[in-house]
């Protein structure tokens, strides 16, 4: 494939923007996008509330979308940017890389920020996968993501007690040692729509699921150790109720479904947590609103007519979140 830099798209990489967000006490959304209609309400989302916003990209979202096409897609976001005449910036990021090659491949292709996820490997072998990633990356001027500890999730049988929450103690030795430009942390986030087993949970009054707090303490301890170096919060999800109940109404087996509540993602937002990822949110909007229309209007065959009014809400789901979650919104300058 052609190589290209990400400064001939008109891209940004994450430094400047974090750097901003620490000062500013508020985070960037990472929000993940697979298609056109995810590219639409992210980028006219941002644009609307004028947000700096870091576009998302998962190896299997580049699969699925093509990587010749992605390219092209985050080329026509900067263009329809210019034409809205905002001052809105983005950065192209790979969501857990999981090789050098991979990342390699992103960086030559014009991402202008990948994660390395070494999280599940041995320290050593981390430190020195995200330090070869680093220094590969450094010499084009893209910025990079590493994870220390492991997030837990529903698939595994790690319960939110035994999950391998980030050891303070290691942040500043992998930072040092890698170069990294960012950190990703455990604090009990979790990935998907189904992010805690319900005995890890308490119930409210109305017996509804309350997960576990995120481990504010250890966020504490790691910027005390690390000051003003940009944390990441992946699985940040909240699960949004409403849409929750808006699948199963219409045919959806959505069980337990329950996420990070969004005052914890406000609270983590103003501190050292400079990047919060969100993308089961999203698939939950688009897959209720759509679900919806099926059940409502089940003649309705032109995609246009489910995936427009999808885009539409999820639109509106990136300007609530910006502004009352991650305080992004009016930042883009
Ligand atoms: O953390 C993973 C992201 O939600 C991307 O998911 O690998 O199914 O595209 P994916
Ligand atoms: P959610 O599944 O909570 O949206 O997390 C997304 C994520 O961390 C992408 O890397
Ligand atoms: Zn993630």
């Amino acid at each position: 494939m052609e190589k290209i830099s990400y400064k001939d798209i008109g891209l940004v990489n994450t430094k400047e923007m974090f750097k901003k967000a620490m000062e500013g006490k508020y985070a960037i959304p990472a929000y993940n996008f697979n298609n056109m209609e995810q590219l639409q309400a992210i980028v006219f989302g941002c644009i609307e509330s004028n947000s700096p916003f870091i576009l998302q990209v998962s190896s299997g979202a580049r699969k699925y979308a093509n990587q010749t096409l992605l390219k092209y897609m985050a080329m026509g976001a900067v263009a329809m940017i210019r034409e809205a005449n905002s001052p809105v910036k983005f950065a192209l990021h790979l969501d857990h890389g999981d090789s050098f090659e991979l990342c390699k491949s992103c960086i030559e292709s014009g991402f202008s920020s990948v994660m390395i996820d070494g999280s599940h490997l041995p320290y050593e072998e981390n430190i020195k996968l995200t330090k070869q990633v680093v220094e590969f990356a450094h010499d084009h001027d893209v910025t990079v993501e590493g994870e220390l500890g492991v997030l837990a999730g529903i698939e595994d049988d790690v319960s939110a007690e035994k999950s391998t929450y980030t050891k303070p103690e290691e942040v500043e030795d992998f930072v040092s040692r890698t170069g990294v430009d960012s950190l990703a942390i455990s604090i009990g986030t979790s990935h998907g729509a189904t992010k805690f087993k319900p005995e890890q949970c308490t119930r409210d009054e109305r017996g509804v699921l309350v997960p576990p707090p995120l481990r504010f303490d250890i966020l504490e301890e790691i910027e005390r150790r690390i000051p003003g170096f940009p944390i990441v919060l992946h699985g940040a999800s909240s699960v949004l109720p409403e849409y929750v109940e808006m699948i199963n109404a219409n045919g959806g087996k959505l069980k337990d479904a329950v996420g990070i509540p969004e005052d914890q993602l406000r609270r983590a937002a103003k501190s050292a947590v400079c990047k919060i990822n969100i993308d089961s949110d999203g698939r939950l909007v688009m897959t209720a609103i759509i679900r919806k229309i099926f059940n409502e209007k089940p003649a309705e065959f032109d995609p246009r007519k489910y995936l427009g009014p999808a885009r539409d809400e999820l639109k509106k789901m990136i300007i609530r979140k910006n502004i009352e979650v991650l305080g992004s919104a009016g930042k883009a300058v």
